[in-house]
């Protein structure tokens, strides 16, 4: 399905799109995906519209992703089964004379592209849905990418993009430099299905500020129209993927390059002095932790509250990863 992604903040509701992938990962073969602890398959039609479905071949339990893309279908490597976009196998090779019976038949999950990233829709299908929560403020900017295997909850990982206090501590080396010994007045603002964050006692905190776009975004503005974003993307309980794009507005050839360069530098530093910490914590998913919070974490206590609600309006439709 397609969607339109001109939404700046979204109500929280029953469901929501994840980022699941970057766009640059699924080129003209089938993608391989392990997300919320399932193998999936993504591939493109013709016309560019993305088609998701479990890596399983209804057969012989084949992987898809390990065949090819045919006039707007999957083929499976065994025996060459074919499924369509909507996932029905539509070519048996070894049964030519058979009428396929509708049961051949694989489930699809929805999926759309928007704001240079790839969405799947999680949560109950009825009526329209709404858009993807697309950032507005990187539209026009140009980015450089990287990406990292965390072994550890989503939830941990996209908790300590909000957490001010370890900064001069597990990035003593880096952006934590010139915080040390800094106490740490954090303001938030919950709004629907955002939690921002700043810095009060901080020379530059209006500009520098942090926001999870619930489910899995963060973006940070560093000032100017230079801003981090990051996706946290769940894998399995104990494992995310991590992508983080650094945006800025320089598209003068080769100082693009140069600055877009710089950006993931620094950001892959940062990202592997967090790593070995967040994978420590226990326990892995932080809805099972009993923790004794401070006022400096309050970008944290909003995410919780606001991911409670979640699972709250969920109940039993479906199991938040
Ligand atoms: S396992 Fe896929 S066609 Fe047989
Ligand atoms: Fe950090």
């Amino acid at each position: 399905m397609s969607a339109s992604p001109t939404a700046k903040q979204q109500p929280l509701l029953a469901g929501h799109w994840y980022v699941i992938a970057s766009p640059h990962q699924l080129r003209s073969k089938p993608l391989a995906l392990e997300r919320f602890g399932e193998r999936l398959v993504l591939w493109r039609q013709q016309s560019g519209q993305i088609v998701a479905m479990p890596d399983q071949c209804v057969h012989r339990g084949a992987q898809l992703s390990g065949g090819h893309i045919d006039n707007d279908t999957i083929v499976c490597p065994f025996h060459g089964f074919a499924y369509d976009a909507s996932g029905q196998c539509t070519v048996m090779p070894c049964e030519e004379s058979w009428q396929i019976p509708s049961g051949f038949k694989l489930q699809t999950y929805t999926v759309c592209e928007a704001g240079d990233w790839i969405w799947l829709w999680r949560g109950p299908e009825t009526g329209s849905l709404p858009p993807p929560p697309v950032e507005p403020l990187l539209e026009g900017l140009v980015y450089g990418e990287l990406c990292d295997d965390w072994n550890a909850h989503y939830t941990r990982a996209i908790e300590v993009q909000i957490d001010y206090a370890h900064l001069p501590f597990v990035h003593k080396k880096s952006i934590g430099r010139f915080m040390q010994g800094n106490s740490f007045d954090v303001g938030t603002d919950l709004s629907s299905g955002t939690i921002k964050s700043w810095l009060n006692n901080h020379k530059k905190g209006s500009q520098q500020w942090a926001a999870i776009h619930y489910p899995n975004t963060w973006i940070n503005s560093v000032g100017g129209k230079f801003y981090i974003q990051a996706v946290f993307i769940p894998v399995a309980q104990q494992r995310c993927h991590v992508i983080m794009r650094f945006h800025h507005p320089v598209k003068i050839p080769l100082i693009r390059q140069l600055v877009s360069w710089f950006g993931t530098q620094l950001g892959r530093k940062v990202i592997k002095e967090d790593r070995p910490v967040v994978q420590g914590q226990f326990p892995a998913n932080s809805d099972d932790a009993n923790e004794k919070l401070t006022p400096a974490d309050a970008g944290i206590v909003g995410y919780r509250k606001l991911r409670r609600s979640h699972q709250a309006q969920l109940k039993a439709e479906i199991k938040p990863q």
